[in-house]
């Protein structure tokens, strides 16, 4: 039985992951767990607290054919997928940002524009419990700082421009309200 999603209107999504003490076998089920429910949703990232947890875990797999710049070289060729990071830390980002249409497996179907650092530093545990440390840019540097957004409880609505906000006020509210009625 795969995890399930917890959508846009989950008060789950509002709150922010406590630092994992130690990896252990559960930390590793838990991130096998999240990347079957990430696949499933045919999404590149997923965060603890979309699958309900409080743990600062998040998971990322960015197939090859998109980890590519506009001339078709590879951005990342040296970072090995899937990622699972654990008490993930941004620690240097490039001035340069990037304008890019993002989704997120917490808001079906709605998409907005917005503005990331194209290059970022992350520091992380791995599932082994060691400490890595790698340079992203493109597309995971974007996943990255996305995901690490919901350890902190920022969602896309919060990084979407009030323009846009306004533009999917209805789309974002009937989804809310369908949430909170499953619940
Ligand atoms: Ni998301």
């Amino acid at each position: 039985m795969s995890l399930k999603i917890c959508k846009y209107g989950n008060p789950v999504l509002r709150k922010k992951a406590s630092p994992i003490e130690k990896v252990t076998d559960e930390i590793r089920v838990l991130a096998d767990e999240m990347l079957q429910a990430m696949y499933e949703g045919r999404g590149v990232g997923l965060a603890a607290e979309q699958v309900g947890r409080s743990e600062a875990i998040c998971v990322i797999d960015i197939p090859a054919q998109s980890d590519c710049n506009e001339q078709g070289d590879r951005d990342n060729p040296d970072v090995g997928m899937p990622l699972v990071l654990i008490n993930p830390e941004i620690t240097d980002r490039s001035e340069e940002a990037e304008i890019r249409e993002e989704g997120c497996l917490s808001f079906p179907e709605i998409y907005a524009n917005v503005v990331r650092a194209y290059e970022v530093d992350v520091k992380f545990l791995d599932r082994d419990g060691n400490e890595q440390n790698i340079h992203t840019k493109g597309l995971l540097a974007r996943a990255i700082q996305h995901e690490l957004d919901h350890l902190d409880a920022i969602l896309l609505v919060d990084r979407m421009s009030p323009v846009k906000k306004v533009a999917l006020s209805g789309k974002l509210k009937r989804l809310s309200k369908k949430t909170k009625q499953s619940l």
